[in-house]
């Protein structure tokens, strides 16, 4: 799977080829967004420009979705190598900064460090669905799943009750 090396995080996310990166970020608990897009973003709608990521400047070209429309009118004034991170899908490992609005003192030196150490190629394919003839898994004895023995299962025949009334 893509891995997502998350510089300013330190972290590494992996994610299904295709996934959104905006989507993938949220999930992992990563802070995307600076103060106005804590305060109010749309959502993923491509409108609020505040979901910036920035991508070191040799990234290959095929590791994101190229730019939508929305980018290229959106990011018109922005670096080359800055995303929304909502228009952009993964489809091969990379790095990435979040929040580069706000810069990130040795940003240089630490894409070199994040580049230094070698991503998964990605993407790999998805996961396959069993096919018609796989063998069914073994079924688990009922004495593996409770942990108790046969005797004392719940389908056994109550103690009869001693009675109170005298009779
Ligand atoms: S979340 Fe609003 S532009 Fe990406």
């Amino acid at each position: 799977m893509p891995l997502i090396r998350f510089v300013r995080e330190a972290r590494d996310v992996e994610c299904y080829p295709g996934e959104n990166l905006r989507e993938v970020a949220l999930r992992e608990g990563i802070a995307l967004y600076g103060i106005k897009g804590v305060l109010g973003n749309c959502g993923g709608c491509g409108q609020c420009i505040t979901c910036f990521v920035e991508v070191p400047e040799d990234t290959s070209a095929a590791a994101l979705s190229p730019r939508t429309g929305v980018e290229d009118q959106k990011l018109r004034n922005r670096p080359p190598n800055w995303r929304l991170a909502c228009q952009a899908l993964v489809q091969e490992s990379l790095v990435v900064l979040t929040r580069p609005q706000v810069g990130l003192q040795g940003k240089e030196a630490a894409f070199a460090t994040a580049l230094a150490e070698p991503l998964a190629a990605g993407p790999i394919a998805w996961p396959q669905p069993p096919q018609a003839g796989d063998e069914p898994d073994e079924p688990i004895a009922s004495e593996q799943l409770a942990g108790e023995p046969e005797d004392a299962g719940y389908g056994a025949a109550p103690e009869p009750r001693a009675s109170t009334t005298g009779d």
